[in-house]
C-alpha cells in the first residue's frame, strides 16, 4: 500500500531515534520512497550516515551544505516533495516547537514549508508525556490536523514503566498504510489528465491556438494527487509550475498530446480530458518565419485526432473516463451528445456565457452530466473547489 508513496521522515533527539533506521527500512520494504531530515540533537543519537546509507539519499540536518561555498539546502523543495511528513520519533521539544511555529532548525523549516499532511509519533518518558504542557501541545496539533500515532505503554529507557514509548516501526508502517487507504481514497489509482491548449504551428513563430490556461487540469492534478492517486499530467503550453508529486509531460501540438495520452491511458484507471485540443492543424507549415508578402492568404487545415473519442474506443471494463466541454452558449445538448459518442462516465460542462467560468479565470461554474442520466449543477467556485467536487463524483464511479 505504500508503493511509490513519498515519505519525508523527520527524526528528533529521542533515545527512540535508533528505531528510525528500522522504520526507514520498513517503509522502503513496503514500496515507499524515503527522504530523511534530522534535528541537530538527533544526530547525537543516530548518525546521518546510517540513514543516508539505508535510504540511498543525502540526509539533511542543516541549512548550509557547505559553508565555504555558501551552498544551502532548499527546505521548501523538500517540504513540498513528500506525500506525508512523518516525524518519528517526535520529542516533547519538537512537538512544542510545532505548536508555536518555531523555525530554529532545518527540520522545523521543512515543517513550516510542507503542504502535505503531518504525522507525529511521540516518544518520551512517562512524566514528560503526561505533563499538561505536552498534552496541550498534542491537542493543539491534532486540532490543527496533525495526526498523532499514539505511543505504546511499557518499560521506558528511564527505567519507568508507562505510556511514552514510540510505537514500533512495523506498527507505524501499518498505521501509515491504513491512513493512506482511508485518507487517500485514490491511493492505488493511476490517473492521466490532459490540460491546457495545444499550439499548432503555421510557421516557425506563428501558431493556431486557444485561450485555455490549463488551470482547471492543474487544479484537478493537485486535488487527485492529494487524494492519493498516482497522477500523470500531460500539459500543452501553459505558464504553470509542475504540481508537486505529479508526473508532468509537456507537449506542444495536438498530435504530440494524442501520442502521449494514448500511451498513458493504457495503464490508467481514470482518464480526464480537460485540455482544449485544437481540432485542426495547418496542412503545411514553414520551418522559417513567413514574411508578410510570403504569407498564404488561406491556410489549409487537416483535422486532428480526437483524444477523448480514441480513449472512449479503447475503454476497458472499470476504467473511468471524464470529459470537459466548453461551450459558448449553454451547450447542454452538445455536452450530452459528446458524453454518449465518446463513451464517457461523465462530462463536465462549462460555458463562457457564465461570468467567471471557462478559460483563464481562477473560478469556474460547471454542470455535470452522467452516463446514467443524473445531472448536477454547481455554483461559481474556485477551480480548486471545482476540482474537489469532480473528485468526489469520481469516487462514486469507482468499481466496488
Ligand atoms: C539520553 C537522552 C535521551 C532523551 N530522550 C528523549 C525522548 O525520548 N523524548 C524527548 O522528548 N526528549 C528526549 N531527550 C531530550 C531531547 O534530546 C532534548 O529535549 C532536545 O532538545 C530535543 O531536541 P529536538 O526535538 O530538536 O531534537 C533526551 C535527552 C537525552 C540526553
Amino acid at each position: 500500500m505504500l508503493e511509490r508513496k513519498k515519505i519525508l521522515l523527520g527524526i528528533t533527539g529521542s533515545i527512540a531515534a535508533y528505531k528510525a533506521a528500522l522504520l526507514a527500512r520498513e517503509l522502503q520494504r513496503r514500496g515507499a520512497e524515503v527522504r530523511v531530515v534530522m534535528t541537530p540533537s538527533s544526530i547525537e543519537f543516530i548518525t546521518p550516515l546510517t540513514l543516508a546509507t539505508l535510504t540511498g539519499h543525502p540526509v539533511y540536518s542543516d541549512f548550509t551544505e557547505n559553508r565555504d561555498s555558501g551552498e544551502w539546502t532548499n527546505h521548501v523543495e523538500l517540504g513540498l516533495w513528500g506525500d506525508a511528513f512523518l516525524i518519528a520519533p517526535a520529542t516533547a521539544q519538537t512537538l512544542s516547537a510545532m505548536v508555536t511555529g518555531a523555525c530554529d532548525n532545518f527540520l522545523m523549516a521543512v515543517h513550516l514549508s510542507s503542504r502535505c499532511p503531518v504525522i507525529a509519533a511521540p516518544a518520551m518518558d512517562l512524566d514528560m508525556y503526561q505533563h499538561a504542557a505536552t498534552q496541550a501541545n498534542l491537542e493543539a496539533l491534532e486540532n490543527r490536523g496533525v495526526s498523532i500515532i499514539q505511543p505504546d505503554s511499557g518499560a521506558l529507557a528511564s527505567g519507568l514503566d508507562g505510556k511514552g514509548r514510540m510505537a514500533e516501526p512495523e506498527a507505524i508502517a501499518n498505521w501509515l498504510e491504513n491512513w493512506f487507504q482511508t485518507k487517500a481514497p485514490l491511493n492505488d489509482k493511476k490517473i492521466v489528465i490532459t490540460a491546457g491548449p495545444t499550439h499548432e504551428p503555421i510557421d516557425s513563430v506563428r501558431f493556431l491556438g486557444n485561450r485555455s490556461s490549463g488551470k482547471m487540469g492543474f487544479a484537478l492534478a493537485r486535488e487527485l494527487q492529494s487524494a492519493g492517486a498516482d497522477v500523470h499530467l500531460i500539459a500543452g503550453p501553459v505558464q504553470l509550475n509542475d504540481p508537486s508529486g505529479v508526473q508532468v509531460t509537456r507537449v506542444e501540438t495536438a498530435l504530440e498530446m494524442h501520442a502521449e495520452a494514448m500511451k498513458a491511458i493504457k495503464s490508467a484507471d481514470i482518464g480526464i480530458a480537460t485540455a482544449a485540443v485544437s481540432d485542426f492543424r495547418a496542412k503545411t507549415t514553414s520551418k522559417v518565419k513567413w514574411h508578410r508578402n510570403e504569407m498564404p492568404t488561406a491556410i489549409e487545415l487537416d483535422e486532428n485526432p480526437d483524444i477523448l473519442y480514441d480513449w472512449g474506443k479503447q475503454k476497458r471494463d472499470g476504467q473511468i473516463l471524464v470529459g470537459f466541454a466548453l461551450e459558448t452558449d449553454n451547450g447542454i445538448e452538445s455536452a450530452k451528445s459528446k458524453l454518449k459518442r465518446k463513451n464517457l462516465n461523465f462530462i463536465v460542462l462549462n460555458s463562457t456565457a457564465d461570468p467567471g467560468a471557462g478559460f483563464g479565470t481562477d473560478t469556474n461554474k460547471i454542470s455535470i452530466f452522467e452516463q446514467n442520466g443524473k445531472s448536477h449543477t454547481f455554483d461559481l467556485k474556485s477551480k480548486d473547489a471545482v476540482a474537489h467536487d469532480i473528485t468526489q463524483l469520481i469516487l462514486t464511479h469507482l468499481p466496488q
